[in-house]
């Protein structure tokens, strides 16, 4: 069971808001999946152990969140740079996403979750392809909370889409540049939809953003932990969230 809410509670619990009207839960939580290979290397185990490993982190994360009453998670799963690696690694993660889905998409529509993709997962195989498209379409009415997976992403590839239809916009003259806004750029991404990210994970140590919703980040608290992905928990989630409550957001005032 990956998420203990249930249907019938339909919408995410709204988040207790601090003395100044701060959230204290994030409503979008952003999580670079990060360290699979070298917990695998430790342990002298192939790199696939370690995704698989990543995978029951997944789950893991996905049921501490929904406790936790957080509205929307984003996760890293892959990159548009990670078809550099291996074919087999390829087809080892491509296999377990379609794994995930099988086990995992009757709870997620029970849970009234809503999965999302951002980028473009059609360059995956045909089944999987098939497979995510059929999950989106079977949960796209549920508004319990927000599922969303980054496949083939990439935050600049994004971007480039987005000024692409604007730049479409303009030529078929159904838009002045003049009224080209961060808004009106906003609307043109894969994340139009969601609601705006509170919080940046990235696990393994690694202290850097890797193309992932760059835009998106732009105000998001950022939090680096050392754990690494497969050892990912409800306490490293917590601890995050309790960091993200510590933090005090200003958005550029005082
Ligand atoms: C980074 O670790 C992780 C990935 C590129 C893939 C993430 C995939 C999963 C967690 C499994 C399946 C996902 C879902 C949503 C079911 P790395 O391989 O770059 O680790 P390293 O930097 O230690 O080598």
């Amino acid at each position: 069971m990956i998420l203990s809410r249930s249907r019938a509670s339909r919408k995410a619990a709204p988040a207790p808001a601090g003395g100044d009207g701060q959230r204290l839960v994030p409503r979008h939580v952003a999580i670079i999946m990060d360290g699979n290979g070298r917990w695998a290397k430790a342990r002298h185990l192939p790199r696939l152990a370690g995704h698989r490993a990543g995978a029951e982190a997944v789950r893991r994360t996905l049921r501490a969140a929904s406790k936790l009453g957080i509205e929307c998670v984003t996760l890293y799963a892959f990159s548009s740079e990670n078809w550099k690696r291996p074919e087999q690694e390829v087809a080892d993660l491509t296999g377990l996403m379609k794994q995930f889905l099988r086990a995992e998409l009757d709870e997620l529509h029970a849970g009234n979750i809503r999965l999302r993709i951002i980028g473009d997962h059609r360059a995956f195989e045909p089944e999987a392809a098939a497979m995510l498209d059929a999950a989106m379409e079977k949960t796209a009415g549920n508004d319990g909370s927000t599922l969303v997976v980054a496949l083939n992403y990439g935050s600049q590839d994004e971007l480039a889409r987005a000024m692409r239809a604007l730049g479409e916009q303009v030529k078929a003259g159904m838009l002045d540049p003049a009224q080209i806004t961060p808004e009106t750029i906003a609307a043109q991404l894969d994340t139009a939809d969601l609601p705006p990210l509170d919080l940046l994970v990235r696990t393994s140590g690694e202290v850097r953003l890797s193309n992932f919703l760059l835009w998106q980040a732009a105000y998001a608290e950022l939090y680096f932990t050392d754990t690494l992905w497969p050892d990912f928990d409800e306490a490293a989630l917590a601890a995050a969230v309790e960091a993200y409550a510590r933090r005090e957001r200003r958005y550029g005032g005082l």
